[in-house]
């Protein structure tokens, strides 16, 4: 299962250099700041959203946003309706991109909504570095980068998650577990998802929420 998911991983950092270099050029932070007063109502102008249910944006890679507004609308990603009613309002992939490469732009907040559990971070801190191999869970640091922080622009199909909010992460990993969310390219994630159990998962979303800037 570890060599599947390495060779899933090799596959896929792969075939970015290939859509790298035949995708248009990005978005215009300077047009995307001014069409994204409707997003700004939940993830916050500078996309640092004041509530857990609301990810925060800010730093995150603009072809990850620009993936997930266009798998919202397709229905591909399927997990949160009053998102997906709010990515049918971005009438174009320039759009999109222009959107996208604001938030991007944007710092994130060096402070957690709430306050960290120190012991169950450093639990999950155990688990992101080093997986938990007698149940094929490969670590997290091995596609996110360290602390969660992403590896690189030009291999953005692994999010940033450090710092992201803790109860967002739990539920993106349950929906990721359930099924209810299905848009993780080769299922990589489902995959790891199913692993988890419920108190590693909360494990996991600790130590993360603590990663930030
Ligand atoms: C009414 C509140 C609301 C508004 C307005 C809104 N969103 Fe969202 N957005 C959400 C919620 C809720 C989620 C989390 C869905 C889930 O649970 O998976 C989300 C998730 C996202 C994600 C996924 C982030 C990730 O880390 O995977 C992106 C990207 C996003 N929104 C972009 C936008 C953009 C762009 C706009 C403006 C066009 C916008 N949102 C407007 C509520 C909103
Ligand atoms: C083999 C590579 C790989 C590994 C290992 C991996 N992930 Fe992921 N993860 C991904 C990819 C790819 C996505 C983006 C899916 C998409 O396109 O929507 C993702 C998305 C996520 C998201 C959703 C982010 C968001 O903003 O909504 C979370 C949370 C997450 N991963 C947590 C974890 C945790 C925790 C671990 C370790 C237990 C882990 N991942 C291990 C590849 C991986």
């Amino acid at each position: 299962m570890i060599k599947k998911l390495s060779v899933l991983t090799a596959v896929l950092v792969g075939s970015v250099f290939v859509i790298s270099n035949t995708q248009a050029a990005g978005g215009d932070p300077a047009a995307g700041e001014a069409k994204s007063a409707l997003c700004a109502g939940c993830h916050g102008g500078d996309g640092n959203s004041a509530t857990a249910d609301f990810p925060r944006l800010a730093g995150q890679y603009e072809a990850y946003i620009v993936k997930q507004i266009r798998d919202f609308q397709k229905g591909i990603r399927a997990n949160n309706d009053t998102m997906a009613g709010m990515a049918a309002t971005v009438a174009s992939v320039q759009d999109a991109k222009d959107i996208a490469s604001y938030f991007a732009k944007q710092k994130m907040a060096k402070k957690p909504l709430e306050p960290i559990n120190k012991k169950l971070a450093s639990k999950g801190e155990k688990i992101f570095k080093e997986g938990i191999p007698v149940n094929g869970v490969y670590g997290c640091i091995n596609c996110h980068g360290p602390k969660g922080k992403g590896r690189s622009k030009t291999i953005s199909q692994f999010p940033v998650i450090g710092g992201q909010h803790r109860d967002y992460l739990i539920k993106q990993l349950k929906d990721f577990k359930s099924g209810l969310r299905a848009n993780d390219p080769g299922g990589m994630m489902a995959d790891i998802a199913k692993r988890l159990k419920d108190d590693e998962i909360k494990a996991v979303s600790e130590y993360l929420a603590a990663q930030l800037p």
